[in-house]
């Protein structure tokens, strides 16, 4: 088998760690990079010294016809770029949100499937050993009907971290805050718990960073799954100190685990794992940790998980087998965001579409 040629399209922040993945993959290989600040991909190209160099994606698909491609651009951008990567046969492994709309991820959902390519989104956190455990345990029946969950995101974002990015903070450019930004990472994790969600009840704010964003920095929500589960969801970008994030699944046995992330990016642990029979309790509370580090260094942390996230990728790719998180899985999480909007826009619970 010929190695996978892989492209990488948006050249910023976390296009780092695709092109790590991608790299340390055996059977592909970084054969192009496009950010229309082309020094961006000049950049990245360097540092993995391989691959050609494009600031337009359609010449790039034209010349390099590539089997895959990871898009790590800002939200809305995803649709055009997804539909044009498909229409020219490539796979497509999409940052998170996979769009802002759900409308808007079914046409790419509908488009992948028509052109007979793969569609994956990019959830690593999923790819925690501490989230896997709790999701194995709720499969192996160790929570007997998952009835409760939690989920609690308190993040620590400053002003500089809104001005450093022009499309950071505005609705029309990063499609939502902290929910569709940060929090969707914790709610994909609970509603992969809990499965799907039927209604929602939600409520957004902006109470710290309103000079200089228009999108929320505060939520919550109710919300009722179609198993009859609840859950609430509490998120925020004003801690400061950033506590990090936090979900939890309580079964109808009374068993109840929990994932914990701090400092963000920290590979979450069982901070609680109390399910009969194997209880282990960790304070992971350190006065002394940095609880705000630098993105470079939660991207950082991130990394192994996305390179899980990229193999399985891949090696779905080669194998011709559906990926784990595809365009489906992934729109779970953005139906619930997209829900909060519409239920604290409207003061109305929102029931959702199957
Ligand atoms: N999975 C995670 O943990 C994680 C972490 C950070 C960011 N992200 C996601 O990754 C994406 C990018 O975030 P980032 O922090 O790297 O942003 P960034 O601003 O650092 O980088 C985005 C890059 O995309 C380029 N770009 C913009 N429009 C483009 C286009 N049409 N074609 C090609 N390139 C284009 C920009 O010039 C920029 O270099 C977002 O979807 C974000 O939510 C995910």
């Amino acid at each position: 088998m010929s190695a996978l040629r892989v492209a990488i399209v948006g050249c910023g922040k976390i296009s780092v760690n695709h092109a790590t993945a991608v790299h340390a993959f055996q059977d592909a290989e970084l054969t192009a990079f496009c950010d229309p600040e082309l020094g961006r991909a000049e950049a990245l190209r360097d540092r993995f010294g391989t691959g050609a160099v494009y600031s337009d994606f359609s010449t790039l698909l034209a010349e390099q016809s590539p089997d895959v491609v990871c898009i790590c651009t800002p939200h809305p951008t995803h649709e055009k770029l997804v539909l044009e990567a498909v229409a020219a046969g490539a796979h497509v492994l999409c940052e998170k949100p996979l769009a802002v709309e759900l409308d808007s991820a079914q046409r790419m959902i509908d488009a992948a499937r028509d052109a007979g390519v793969r569609l994956g989104v990019l959830f690593q956190r999923r790819y925690w050993p501490a989230a896997r455990r709790i999701r194995a345990a709720i499969d192996d029946g160790l929570f007997g009907t998952p009835v409760l969950g939690e989920c609690t995101v308190q993040l620590g974002r400053d002003r500089a971290y809104f001005e450093a990015d022009a499309w950071r903070g505005k609705w029309s450019t990063e499609g939502g805050g902290v929910l569709m930004n940060q929090g969707i990472h914790y709610i994909d994790l609970l509603q992969w718990f809990l499965g799907p969600a039927r209604t929602v009840t939600g409520h957004i704010s902006t109470f710290r960073h309103g000079d200089y964003i228009e999108v929320e920095d505060t939520a919550v929500a109710t919300v009722e799954f179609t198993s009859g589960a609840l859950a609430t969801i509490r998120a925020t970008s004003i801690a400061a100190p950033g506590l990090g994030a936090r979900v939890s699944v309580t079964g109808d046995n009374g068993a109840t685990a929990s994932i914990t992330e701090f400092p963000e990016g920290q590979p979450a642990c069982n901070d609680v794992w109390a399910v009969p029979g194997q209880e282990e309790y960790t304070l992971p509370w350190d006065p002394a940790i940095d609880s705000d580090p630098p993105l470079s260094a939660i991207h950082e942390r991130l990394m192994p998980y996305h390179r899980l996230q990229v193999e399985e990728f891949l090696t779905a790719i080669a194998a011709d087998r559906a990926p784990e998180i595809d365009g489906v899985s992934a729109s779970h999480a953005l139906q619930i965001v997209q829900a909060i909007y519409e239920s604290s826009r409207t003061g109305r619970k929102v029931r959702l579409a199957d």
